[in-house]
């Protein structure tokens, strides 16, 4: 089935259809990449955009393209490119299109991906627009929390940490919002909280969920989510340094529990390196699951799946 959108923004324009599919193939991808790769997408070129740090989003997107046949050309770094000398995103992406046949950008302002896809001849995926969305990312997450849990359908998630800036739990929620019985917990200090555009979209959907600040209503969950206090969305110094590590998972805490512990990574010690050895811990796990679900949407949107 191909999807039924050229451009992928958020996940708020998924349904649960386009979703499953995207998971389904995004399997079979798992096992082209186990044989080493195909050529499905031989003769085709992706753009990277990356004008925001990244390390999995953008090296996994790289690796899908190549264990896919095709080629990729970079740019890294507002000031090493022409958006430093003033150039707009849209202009950006219509010159981008005449090179290339798929472009992905992560861009630290929050709608630059919507500007982005407007200007766009050839399909866009966002890879990250600020405190936004992270749409890849959340299925990604969803991909291991079906891999990892054997199902989504009425799982509880809990949520922990930046649940203001950080834009995976957002894109997340959207996801987990199409499936049944998902119960939320959201553990965050009171300045980070789950922004009211996610909860609003909870109450709309009669989805179940509960705010806190005591990580320990999070370890009984099935699936425990950290994420890390986001440094470059803060205006004030002082207030990042008190609230970065307020909740820091350890073994100990964890001992005699079954809940799945995920994290978008990097993390920046809100899990003890002591989790790692834990069966639990399926951090690395989740990210190696980036390049199978970043194959299915490059070769999805370039009608090749
Ligand atoms: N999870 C994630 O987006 O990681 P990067 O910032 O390294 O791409």
């Amino acid at each position: 089935m191909p999807l039924p959108f050229k451009h992928l923004i958020s996940t708020r324009q998924l349904t649960r259809a386009d979703t499953e599919e995207i998971l389904k193939v995004s399997a079979e991808m798992e096992k082209i990449r186990k044989k080493g790769g195909n050529e499905l997408l031989k003769g085709k070129i992706l753009a990277a955009l990356f004008y925001e740090p990244s390390t999995r989003t953008r090296l996994s997107f790289e690796t899908a393209m190549q264990r896919l046949g095709g080629e990729v050309v970079t740019a890294e770094g507002i000031q090493f490119s022409s958006l430093y000398k003033g150039e707009t995103i849209e202009d950006t992406l219509q010159m981008v299109s005449q090179y290339a046949d798929i472009a992905v950008m992560r861009h630290p302002e929050q709608g630059s991906a919507e500007k982005a896809a407007s200007a766009s001849s050839i399909p866009f995926i966002n890879a990250g627009d600020g405190p936004g969305q992270h749409p890849t990312q959340a299925l990604l997450d969803l991909y291991t929390i079906e891999k990892e849990c054997g199902r989504i359908d009425g799982i509880h998630i809990a949520m922990v940490g930046d649940l203001r800036y950080g834009r995976t739990v957002h894109s997340l929620s959207y996801l987990l919002g199409l499936f049944k019985n998902v119960r939320f917990t959201l553990i965050s200090p009171g300045e980070l909280t789950m922004p009211e555009k996610v909860t609003g979209f909870y109450r709309e959907n009669n989805l179940s969920f509960e705010e806190t600040d005591d990580i320990r209503l999070g370890l009984d969950a099935d699936v425990i989510y950290m994420t890390r206090v986001q440094q470059e969305r803060f205006a004030d110094r002082s207030e990042y340094e008190r609230l970065k590590l307020k909740y820091v998972l350890s073994a100990a805490m964890l001992k005699g529990k079954k809940v799945t512990v995920m994290h978008p990574l990097p993390r920046v010690g809100e899990i003890s390196t002591d989790v790692d050895a834990l069966k639990n811990a399926a951090y690395f796990r989740q990210a190696g699951n980036g390049v199978p679900v970043r194959m299915a949407l490059l070769a999805m949107l370039l009608g090749k799946a």
